[in-house]
């Protein structure tokens, strides 16, 4: 904290610096630009810190607005890797990085004594002038340089498992999982959270999505207590009815220990700010009451999800979802406890209760959260950035994740990608998913006439378009 507040000094201290970018073309290998000859806008450059090549680094991303804009000239339009060379040694941070002032996409740098080159995704680059931005986001990291090579074209996705995890499996859930099989990498499934957001899209521009993603937080047995009634189930098959395909999280209200206090009220008692539920003690042993609780809240929710089987309703089951973030009480521990609570769902859910329509979607990115191959059927991650590009950087990482042996999708996004997008950038995500309230209906997201582009794109594939999957 106090090593923050020094820096933020200093980069006062110093104000805004401009240096004069030279542009320069990447050629076939890998090219490297120095962020010290970049355009700097409220950071400046230093050299205190070893360990940098060039003359320096550059500092100071305090505020919102502070970046340092790269410009490269390219003879075509081409597709290239994108690492930059930067130090977290402040803690775990993330940047934003911004192609020719439009798409964004966010960049994970881990903690660090020094600089170290961080994959960063990809950059379609236009023949002629184009800008590489890095932009605060979280702020306080260096920059060194960043380094852009030529894609190699991304193989077939040969190795994809062709059976599910789950000890049964029942015909229908099969049928879908091939199904998804079959159009990976050649189409992307449109999607919505809420039935009722899926109807709007409807209204607006005549398609409806494939998918619609529905929430099982209401039937969580801490908000049922206080009078909550869930509606998820008969949304789902409503969609299901009309041939759609069905996607399920749970913001899973915690057990007990909710705060209910004005800043925190017992409805968001899934945030880790809301609750004092400890989920690495209630797992310590099979017999405290409160994993008794938890057990108690994963078997309500299993007659919510036998009500689907019994309507021969598959899901893409999403349930701890966004756990590395640790906003929410399953990821506040760390990744230990939230793979041990994963299993627990698992068991209680697919042995003990012998669901069999379940297809399991773990929707963290990171490696030391990940439960492994054999614990998951299909790997996700929620990405809010705006611009509608591609998601290049996470589609990437899940592929690493995965060794490319799983389908991946885009679970929750803030904007819709655009299709021309995920086809030049090889961004192969199964399905998109658009959050309801302020980001469907917001066109510092979504444009009406952006989602016209994408739900009319024939790479897309709508509800009208899927019928027939069941066989
Ligand atoms: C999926 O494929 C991987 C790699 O071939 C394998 O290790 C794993 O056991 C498979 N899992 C399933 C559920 O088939
Ligand atoms: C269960 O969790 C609640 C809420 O955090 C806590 O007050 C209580 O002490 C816990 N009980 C046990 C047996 O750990």
């Amino acid at each position: 904290m106090v090593r923050l507040l020094d820096l933020g000094l200093y980069a006062l201290t110093l104000g805004i610096i401009g240096v004069d970018s030279k542009p320069c073309k990447p050629r076939d290998g890998p090219r490297t630009y120095e962020a010290e000859d970049a355009l700097l806008s409220g950071t400046t450059v230093d050299n205190a810190v070893p360990g940098y090549t060039g003359t320096g680094y550059v500092t100071g991303f305090d505020q919102g607005s502070d970046k340092v804009t790269f410009t490269i000239t390219s003879d075509t339009a081409r597709l290239y890797d994108l690492s930059i060379r930067a130090a977290a040694i402040y803690g775990e941070k993330r940047t934003s990085v911004v192609l020719n002032n439009g798409a964004s996409s966010e960049v994970y740098f881990p903690a660090s004594d020094g600089f170290n080159a961080i994959p960063a995704g990809q950059v379609l680059l236009n023949a002629g002038s184009n800008t590489i931005a890095i932009v605060n986001n979280w702020g306080w990291y260096l920059i060194d340089s960043i380094t852009l090579t030529p894609s190699a074209k991304r193989p077939k996705h040969t190795n994809i498992n062709t059976s599910l995890i789950g000890p049964s499996t029942s015909a229908v859930t099969q049928k879908l999982y091939d199904y998804l099989r079959s159009i990976y990498g050649k189409k992307i499934l449109s999607g919505q959270q809420d039935l009722s957001w899926a109807n709007w899209i409807q209204q607006q521009i005549g398609k409806t999505p494939a998918l619609v993603s529905v929430d099982l937080m209401d039937y969580s047995p801490s908000r049922v207590e206080r009078g909550t009634v869930g509606t998820a189930v008969e949304e789902a098959i409503n969609h299901h009815n009309r041939g759609g395909i069905v996607s399920v999280l749970w913001h899973w209200n915690a057990p007990v220990g909710l705060y209910d206090t004005e800043e925190n009220k017992w409805w968001s008692g899934f945030y880790t700010r809301a609750t004092d539920f400890d989920v690495e003690l209630a797992l310590r042993d099979t017999t405290n009451a409160n994993y008794t609780l938890l057990v108690r809240d994963i078997d309500a929710i299993a007659v919510q999800l036998k009500r689907l089987q019994a309507a021969g309703v598959p899901v893409l089951w999403r349930p701890l979802h966004e756990a590395e973030g640790g906003w929410f009480w399953w990821g506040a521990k760390g990744p230990e406890p939230a793979k041990k609570l994963w299993d627990l769902v698992y068991q209680r859910l697919a042995v003990h209760h012998g669901l069999d329509n379940l297809i399991w979607v773990w929707n963290s990115v990171l490696p030391q959260w990940y439960p492994g191959d054999e614990k998951v059927d299909i790997l996700s991650a929620d990405i809010y950035a705006q611009g509608n590009g591609p998601m290049s950087t996470q589609y990437n990482e899940l592929i690493e994740l995965g060794k490319d042996t799983k389908l991946i999708a885009a679970a929750e996004v803030g904007a819709a990608p655009l299709p021309d997008l995920l086809q030049a950038y090889e961004a192969h995500w199964l399905w998109f998913a658009v959050w309801g309230d302020t980001f469907i209906n917001n066109a510092e997201w979504n444009s009406v006439q952006t989602l016209r582009t994408i739900y009319n794109s024939d790479y897309v594939l709508t509800l009208d378009e899927i019928q027939g999957w069941r066989g």
